[in-house]
């Protein structure tokens, strides 16, 4: 079940008056949305699927289906969450934009997942800065109905709350591998490379470049490797970690990252491209196109 939040306020916004919740927490004011808003996330559904047909796992596409998402119009948050609590009990939540740190990690602790209301306007079809409800709702949402990855979310809000009480440098290592799985990770199956990483599904460009591009590295999933290496935010990746399953990963990170954290600290962050040795190449990048400047 999930608990009503107290409204504190009415805000205002370019689509009108919207009610505001504790922590940033927003009904989806759904009859709001215009034509162009529908029509911009059917843009965007139909030409994603028509891309990630072959390309995203499996798993995503079928939960995608499963959860009775259309291409039609924009979905109804309600209608999506009866599903999805019975699937494995999660409930999204509208919100404003990104929340704090540590609000975040609670919700995900308590298996509540925050999706922005708003949906980017036309001419921002191929790009947006901060993440909108097209990228939440379908990059984020679908893998909420496989169980072993909604497992996964809940406990990256666990450790999330825990991190913050450590400290500014954990916190890092943990957001490098919340980037590298759940925003750009790639998976193994049929033999081939698959995406499961929201911030590849909804995007046109980086769902091509991440499995067709010679540039990038591709490489198999090492949980402290990636938890020292640093990632593009302006840029696609330079290199995508592989794992073989959700199982891998919620194996890999079932152990107390407490002394994980104080071994990462004596170490150096890897640069986003950087190849070391002892690393599973599936393909080494050429590096063609790279921006030269520090990564993150
Ligand atoms: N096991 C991690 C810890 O103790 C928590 C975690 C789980 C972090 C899954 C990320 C993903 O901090």
């Amino acid at each position: 079940m999930s608990t009503t939040p107290r409204r504190v306020e009415n805000l205002q916004t370019d689509k009108g008056k919207v009610p505001v919740y504790a922590t940033g927490i927003v009904e989806q004011p759904w009859d709001d949305y215009s034509d162009d808003d529908h029509a911009t996330w059917t843009t965007l559904y139909a030409r994603q699927r028509e891309i990630l047909h072959g390309r995203a796992s499996d798993a995503f596409l079928q939960a995608q289906d499963a959860m009775g998402m259309t291409p039609d119009r924009i979905p109804k948050f309600s209608d999506l969450n009866e599903v999805l609590e019975a699937a494995t009990g999660w409930t999204l939540m509208g919100v404003e934009g990104l929340l704090p740190e540590l609000d975040f990690f609670d919700h995900l602790a308590n298996r509540r997942f925050p999706v922005t209301w708003w949906i980017r306007r036309p001419d921002q079809i191929d790009y947006i800065e901060e993440p909108d409800l097209f990228h939440d709702l379908f990059g984020h949402v679908p893998l909420l109905m496989n169980p072993v990855f909604g497992d996964y979310m809940q406990a990256y809000g666990q450790g999330g709350v825990k991190a913050h009480g450590i400290g500014a440098d954990a916190l890092q290592n943990l957001t490098r591998l919340y980037w590298y799985t759940v925003e750009f990770g790639l998976i193994r199956e049929h033999g081939a490379l698959r995406i499961y990483g929201s911030g590849i599904v909804s995007s046109k460009g980086e769902s091509i470049h991440c499995l067709d591009s010679d540039a990038p590295n591709r490489i198999g999933f090492d949980l402290e490797r990636i938890m020292r290496t640093r990632y593009r935010i302006d840029t696609y990746q330079k290199t995508y970690f592989v794992i073989d399953s959700f199982e891998q990963l919620i194996e890999a990170t079932r152990p107390d990252f407490t002394p994980i954290y104080a071994r990462l600290a004596e170490q150096e962050s890897i640069p986003a491209g950087t190849v070391l040795d002892g690393d599973k190449v599936y393909h080494r990048g050429t590096g063609e196109g790279w921006a030269t400047d520090a990564d993150t």
